[in-house]
Order: structure tokens, then sequence, then C-alpha cells
């Protein structure tokens, strides 16, 4: 099984977009210096089926490592990805499946809301990482839905990646 890793931008107050899905708050330092070292380094991820749409309709994936492996979870059986390494699962599970099939030691699960509380409350995560963006969003998505039970977490490192960017590591404690 890979290592599964929860990777998001976020507001200090916990928002990863803005409610009508605009993630403009969120800087192009945590890209450059947060998302695509991350993304490049473990090469695969999985996402939720509306993550997907407003990746491809804000044409992210063209600024991304071309092999990179993506798993788009969806109930859609006949989703059509855009891309030969863009692959679709119809539950947290599958999409792992995937992961594992092809090899990959880690994998991040990269949003939105939805998605993170299927493998959140499935206690299907080993890792948190968060860039922590310097502004208290009005109003938005929640890094995940409200759960029923709490996750205990153990602080593994804090990087200040600019001066107004840190990020936080967190092991999931089992
Ligand atoms: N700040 C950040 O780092 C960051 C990162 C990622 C996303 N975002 C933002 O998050 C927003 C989208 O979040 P969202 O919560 O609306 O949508 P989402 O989680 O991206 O996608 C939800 C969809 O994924 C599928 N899905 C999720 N869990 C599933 C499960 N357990 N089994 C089967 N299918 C499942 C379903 O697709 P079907 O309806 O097709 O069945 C569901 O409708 C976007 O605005 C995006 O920009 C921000």
């Amino acid at each position: 099984m890979p290592e599964v890793i929860f990777y998001m931008a976020s507001s200090l107050n916990g928002l990863i977009c803005r409610t009508d899905d605009k993630t403009n708050f969120v800087s192009d330092d945590e890209w450059k210096h947060g998302f695509i070292p991350i993304v490049d380094d473990v090469k695969s991820m999985i996402m939720g089926r509306k993550t997907y749409e407003v990746m491809c309709d804000s044409n992210e994936f063209n600024h991304l490592h071309k092999d990179l492996f993506v798993v788009v979870v969806t109930k859609q059986n006949n989703f059509q990805t855009k891309n030969n390494n863009h692959v679709i699962a119809t539950s947290p599970e599958e999409a792992l499946d995937e992961v594992t099939e092809k090899g990959f030691e880690r994998t991040l699960i990269s949003g939105g809301t939805i998605l993170n509380s299927s493998f959140l409350q499935q206690r299907l995560v080993d890792k948190v990482i968060v860039d922590i963006e310097p502004i208290l969003v009005a109003d938005g998505k929640q890094l995940f839905k409200t759960h029923e039970t709490d996750i205990d977490l153990k602080l593994l490192d804090i990087k200040k990646l600019t001066d107004d960017l840190i990020q936080v590591h967190y092991k999931v404690r089992k």
C-alpha cells in the first residue's frame, strides 16, 4: 500500500477555495515552492471529479510533469479523462488500488473537500501536509467536511517557504 499524503493549500482559517470555487487567494509562491516540488517528487495524485474539472478548465496540467499519474474519483463509470495518464476510480479504495498497481510508493490526496473527507473518514491518510496562506478567507469550502470522530496528529516539521507562506507536516496517529 502506498504512503497516502493529504496535501492542500489553505487559508489560515482552513478554507481551500471561495464559495464560487475560486482559489485566487492561493499565491504563485505556493504553486512554485509548495505544489510543484511535491507533485514532481511524489509523481501520483488522487483528486475528486470536481477538482479535476477545475484543473482541466484552467489548463493547470500543462504546467505539471507530463508523466504525472492522476486518479480521478467519481461515481460516473463513463467519465472521460483528458490524458492517458489520467484514470478514473469509483471509490477511494479503488483509487489506491490503481496507484498500487502502477508501483508508486507514495501518493497525494489533493482535494477537494468531498474527496478529502472520504479519505480522512475512512482513515486512509498517513500524513498531512498543508501550505498555509496568510489570509482569513471570508467564506468558502473547508479542508474537509465535519467528521464524526477526531483525528489525532503528530507534528513532524514546519517549513517557511517564503516570508509569508508556511508548510506544516503532520503524521496521522493511528
Ligand atoms: N486549495 C487547494 O489546495 C485545493 C486543492 C484541490 C481542490 N481545491 C478546490 O476544491 C474545489 C472542489 O471541491 P469539492 O469538494 O466541491 O469537490 P471534489 O472533492 O473535488 O469532487 C467531488 C466529486 O468527487 C467524487 N467523489 C468524491 N468522493 C468520492 C467517493 N468517496 N466515491 C466516489 N466519488 C467521489 C464525486 O464525483 P461525481 O459527482 O462525478 O460522482 C464528487 O461529486 C474546487 O474549487 C477546487 O479548486 C482546492
